[in-house]
């Protein structure tokens, strides 16, 4: 089984960026752990903090990727291009959030993606990836 983590602009920057929303965890490190937790998966991790590259990486491993877990970042609050990737591709996709977008700013509580998406999972921190690979392998 093959699946690809998305993160999107500003993602880099985890376990420096408002550690009170986002932890203290670099995302790099976890992803290793990820990666030793599920050794039968092959997990692939790809961040950028433009559009356009997140949209090339979708298309490039859409069809042929069993699962795709995606953290656009502000983007999924805005983009109409990202949504409509995710709409060309075959590949399933999980839109994930660390924090609750939902207990937060009114303009985090629409996501352009989420209808594209097989479903959403928002505010279990980095754990939020994790029920997303666990969702993907169940489905
Ligand atoms: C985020 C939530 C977004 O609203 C925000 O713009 C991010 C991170 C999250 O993982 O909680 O960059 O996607």
């Amino acid at each position: 089984m093959e699946i690809h983590i998305i993160n999107g602009p500003n993602l880099n920057l985890l376990g420096k960026r408002e550690p009170e929303i986002y932890g203290n965890q670099n995302f790099e490190v976890f992803f290793e752990s990820l990666k030793h937790q599920y050794p039968q998966i092959q997990l692939f991790y790809f961040q950028t903090n433009h559009e356009g590259e997140l949209i090339d990486y979708l298309h490039s491993h859409g069809f042929s990727a069993d699962g795709i877990v995606l953290n656009a970042g502000a983007y999924t609050h805005t983009s109409l291009a990202i949504a409509d990737a995710v709409r060309a591709i075959q590949t399933k996709v999980i839109e994930v959030h660390i924090s609750n977008v939902f207990a937060r700013e009114n303009y985090r509580h629409h996501s352009y993606l989420a209808t594209s998406c097989v479903g959403v999972i928002s505010g279990f921190g980095m754990h939020s990836y994790t029920l997303a690979i666990e969702a993907l392998m169940r489905i």
